[in-house]
């Protein structure tokens, strides 16, 4: 089988198939099993090139991890105050250099359409980590992964949204991948956050989903509940944030009323959506989460890298 993810893009979630899903999480397989000398040779010398405009803890770390954990280096802009970025550098310009300095691109800006346009001018890959609201599709590939690690399946399973579903782009992301599978998603926003009407059509021509208000319609049939952080930094009114700040809190009280082996993830960080107490239970798997997004990414990048990695 030809490895088409060699010298390619990863910018919507939406250029990916089942097929490509089945191929990158037996890539990410392949890598937990490896030893850590063994994964040290998968990309040695190779240098990942990182270009983060907005915050990031999980995302741009994860990728430096797995690069590291593969022989190769990373560098790249976290600061943008402190690069030429400062003096008014356009994207692309910023985009053409770091294109030869490194062997592929991670870009993380603040407006959509900022991956596909970076693809454009860059001589390397581009792997989108998160472009304004509109798509984070490196964090769907883990969730998706995670899924299938922790649930055994992604077929069948009942799945819960809950938060953010305006602005939060995991989201968008993660519905896009699922529509590649037969599941059942209850939305569950605030009404202002609501998902956005202009990717409702594209959503329900993959996927079935219902939405409402309140999470007690739905705790005690979930297979898992995704939650999100309420997006503070991308309401255009601090009021409209104001108003829906705390509407959801997982707690143990919540847990009570869920499936015994319903799991709950978070893209994180957590603000005060779950609290703490959860963390412990056997429910929680948002740390889970964050370490297959590392494994996730070392299959991704090595598959991107090298031409001779078997996919699937
Ligand atoms: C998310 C993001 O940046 O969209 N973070 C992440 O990469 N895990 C989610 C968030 O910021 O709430």
């Amino acid at each position: 089988m030809t490895n088409e993810f060699y010298h390619s893009d990863i910018i919507s979630i939406k250029d990916l198939s089942r097929t490509h899903f089945d191929q990158i999480f037996a890539a990410t397989d392949r890598i937990m099993e490896l030893s850590p000398e063994r994964r040290r040779n998968l990309c040695r010398g190779r240098v990942l090139g990182s270009l983060f405009y907005e915050p990031s803890t999980r995302t741009r770390l994860s990728f430096d991890a797995a690069i590291a954990s593969m022989g190769g280096s990373s560098l790249g802009i976290s600061d943008v105050s402190s690069s030429s970025i400062h003096k008014g550098e356009s994207l692309a310009d910023t985009v053409r250099m770091m294109s030869i300095y490194s062997d592929v691109l991670v870009l993380r800006h603040a407006l959509d359409g900022s991956s596909r346009f970076a693809s454009e001018v860059s001589s390397k890959s581009v792997i989108n980590a998160g472009s304004g609201t509109e798509e984070h599709p490196t964090q769907a590939i883990q969730d998706l992964y995670t899924l299938r690690r922790e649930k055994g399946r992604i077929d069948g399973l009942k799945i819960g949204i809950i938060g953010d579903l305006k602005y939060g782009r995991t989201v968008y992301s993660l519905l896009y991948g699922l529509g590649n599978y037969d599941v059942d998603v209850r939305l569950i926003s605030p009404e202002s956050l609501r998902i956005r009407s202009d990717s409702v059509y594209e959503i329900k021509k993959r996927l079935d989903f219902s939405e409402s208000t309140d999470i007690s319609e739905h705790i005690d049939e979930l297979d898992v509940l995704y939650v999100t952080r309420i997006q503070k930094e991308r309401f255009p009114d601090v009021e409209e944030y104001i108003k829906v700040k705390g509407s959801y809190v997982v707690g143990l009280d919540l847990l009570g009323q869920m499936k015994k082996d319903a799991i709950i993830m978070h893209p994180l960080p957590r603000v005060d959506e779950i609290s703490s107490d959860v963390d412990d239970t056997p429910h929680a798997r948002y740390f889970k989460q964050a370490e297959y997004g590392m494994y996730a990414r070392a299959a991704l990048l090595n598959l991107i890298l090298n031409q001779d990695v078997r996919p699937g």
